[in-house]
C-alpha cells in the first residue's frame, strides 16, 4: 500500500493549477445514460473515482474511451443495455448509486445493489427513493438490492427533507425524461448541481432554478450527447488555499471560482489570511498572525463538510481556542486521533470539536481514514516538524490529482513510496 513521506516545515511558493471537479464529473458521466449518442467530457480529472464510474458505464455496455494524456473522456451510450451492471463497483463507490434515476428514465426499470454505509456516516438513500416514488416509480428493496420500475416517469413535486446533493442530482436526471413538470423543493444548491443542470440543458433538457432551493424540470422526449467542460474543483482549490497559511507562505491558485468558495474565503480572511482574487486566480498570503475562529459545516452556501478536516489542521496551529461543528455527517472527525498523534490539542464532544492551538505539530506516522481527512493530514505533514508518514493514501488519490506533484512543484518535499 502506498504512503506519503512528508518532510515538513518548508515554505511554499509559486502557482498551482486546479483540476476539474470530481463531484461534478461523476454525475455528468452518469447522465450520459440518458442519451443514445456520444458525449465528451473535456478536462476530466484522471482520478480513481472517475475510472470506477467509467467501469460501471462499461458494465452497462457503454463504449468509454479515456484519453489520459488529454484529460478527455468519450462515452457512447448507443448500445447501452439494462443487464450486466457491475454491482461490486456500485458497492465500492457510493456515487454510482446515482445511476438508478437515469437508468429508470432510460429503461423503465433499474435494479442495483444498495450502497453500504461508509466510515463518515450511515448515508441512507431514503430521499433518492422518496423522490423516485413521487415520480411514479414502484420500489422494492430486498436481499440487499433496490429495484425501481416505472414504464414512464411522471412529473410531480418532491420535497427533500434535507437538501441532499446526491438525491437532487438523481431526481434531476430522472425528471429530464419524465412526462410533465417536476419541482424539487429544498433542493441542494451546490455548484456541482448547477454544473449538472448546465450539462443536461446542453443535452436538450429543460431545467430552471438549479442553484436555488427550487428546481423545475420540464420533461423532454430525448436528450443528445454533447461536449462539455466541467467546473473547477472547489475542494481541491480550498485545500491549496489552506496550504498557504499552514506553511506561512504566499502562493497563487489558478482555477478557482470565488463564488463557489465564499464561505471558506470569508472564514480565512476573518482569521487574518490575506486573499486577493483576480478572476479565476487567487493569491493567498498566509504569512500572517492567525486568529482563532468557529466553523460549522452546512449545505452550500455554508461551510462545506469536505473542507472541514483541512480547516481543522489549520486551527490546530492557530493560537487560541477554535471550534468545529460538523452537521452534515455524523462521523466525520476521524482525523482527530491522527492529528493528536502529531501534537494537536483537540477535544471532541458529539458533533463539536474544540481545538486549542499549539505552537507546532510534530511529524508522526498517521493513517488517512478517508479522502478529505487524508488531505487534512497531508496539510498537517506540510507544517509539522520532522517527517510525517501518511498511510492509506489510496483514499486521497480518489479525489486529488497527483497532490504530491502539485505540492512539490510549490516547494514541498513529499515522496510517494
Ligand atoms: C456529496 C459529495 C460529498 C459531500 C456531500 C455533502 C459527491 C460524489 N459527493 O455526497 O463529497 O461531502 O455531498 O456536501 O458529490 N442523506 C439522507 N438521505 C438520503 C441522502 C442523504 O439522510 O437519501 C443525508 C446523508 O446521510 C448525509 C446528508 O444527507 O448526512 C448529506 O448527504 P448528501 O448531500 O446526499 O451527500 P452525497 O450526495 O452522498
Amino acid at each position: 500500500m502506498s504512503k506519503f513521506y512528508i518532510n515538513g516545515n518548508r515554505r511554499l511558493k509559486g502557482s498551482v493549477n486546479i483540476s476539474s471537479a470530481k463531484n461534478a464529473v461523476l454525475p455528468i458521466l452518469v447522465s450520459t445514460i440518458l442519451t443514445d449518442s456520444v458525449s465528451t467530457i473535456n478536462g476530466s480529472p484522471m482520478l480513481e473515482d472517475v475510472f470506477v464510474l467509467c467501469e460501471v458505464l462499461r458494465s452497462l455496455s457503454a463504449e468509454v474511451n479515456i484519453d489520459r494524456d488529454n484529460n478527455k473522456i468519450d462515452i457512447n451510450t448507443k448500445n447501452l443495455k439494462y443487464e450486466g451492471i457491475d454491482n461490486d463497483l456500485v458497492r465500492k463507490m457510493r456515487a454510482s448509486f446515482l445511476v438508478i434515476g437515469a437508468m429508470v428514465a432510460r429503461f423503465g426499470k433499474a435494479k442495483i445493489s444498495l450502497p453500504g454505509g461508509c466510515k463518515i456516516g450511515s448515508r441512507p438513500i431514503d430521499l433518492h427513493l422518496k423522490g423516485l416514488k413521487a415520480l411514479g416509480a414502484t420500489i422494492k428493496e430486498e436481499h440487499g438490492y433496490v429495484e425501481v420500475v416505472a414504464e414512464q416517469l411522471e412529473g410531480n413535486t418532491v420535497y427533500l427533507d434535507f437538501p441532499s446533493v446526491g438525491a437532487t442530482e438523481n431526481l434531476m436526471m430522472a425528471a429530464t425524461l419524465a412526462k410533465g413538470d417536476t419541482f424539487i423543493e429544498n433542493a441542494a444548491k451546490e455548484p456541482e448541481i448547477v454544473d449538472l443542470a448546465n450539462f443536461l440543458n446542453k443535452m436538450g433538457a429543460k431545467i430552471q432554478g438549479a442553484g436555488s432551493g427550487k428546481i423545475c424540470i420540464t420533461g423532454v422526449k430525448r436528450l443528445e450527447g454533447v461536449s462539455y467542460t466541467p467546473i473547477f474543483d472547489r475542494i481541491e482549490a480550498g485545500t491549496f488555499i489552506i496550504a498557504a497559511p499552514i506553511t506561512k507562505s504566499k502562493i497563487t491558485i489558478e482555477g478557482v471560482d470565488e463564488e463557489h468558495l465564499k464561505s471558506v474565503i470569508v472564514k480565512l480572511r476573518e482569521m487574518g489570511v490575506k486573499i486577493d482574487v483576480f478572476g479565476n486566480k487567487i493569491v493567498v498570503d498566509g504569512d500572517v498572525e492567525l486568529k482563532p475562529t468557529d466553523i460549522m459545516t452546512m449545505p452550500h452556501p455554508g461551510f462545506p463538510t469536505d473542507m472541514q478536516s483541512q480547516m481543522m489542521t489549520l486551527l490546530s496551529i492557530t493560537p487560541g481556542r477554535s471550534s468545529v461543528t460538523e452537521t452534515i455527517f455524523e462521523n466525520r472527525f476521524m482525523q482527530v486521533a491522527e492529528l493528536r498523534r502529531m501534537g494537536a490539542n483537540i477535544n471532541v464532544n458529539g458533533r463539536i470539536a474544540t481545538i486549542e492551538g499549539v505552537k507546532e505539530l510534530t511529524g508522526a506516522e498517521v493513517v488517512a481514514p478517508d479522502l478529505r481527512a487524508g488531505a487534512g493530514l497531508v496539510l498537517a505533514g506540510l507544517c509539522a516538524k520532522g517527517e510525517t508518514i501518511v498511510d492509506h493514501i489510496y483514499h486521497i488519490d480518489r479525489g486529488y490529482v497527483t497532490i504530491e506533484d502539485k505540492l512539490n512543484a510549490l516547494g514541498a518535499e513529499i515522496t510517494r513510496i
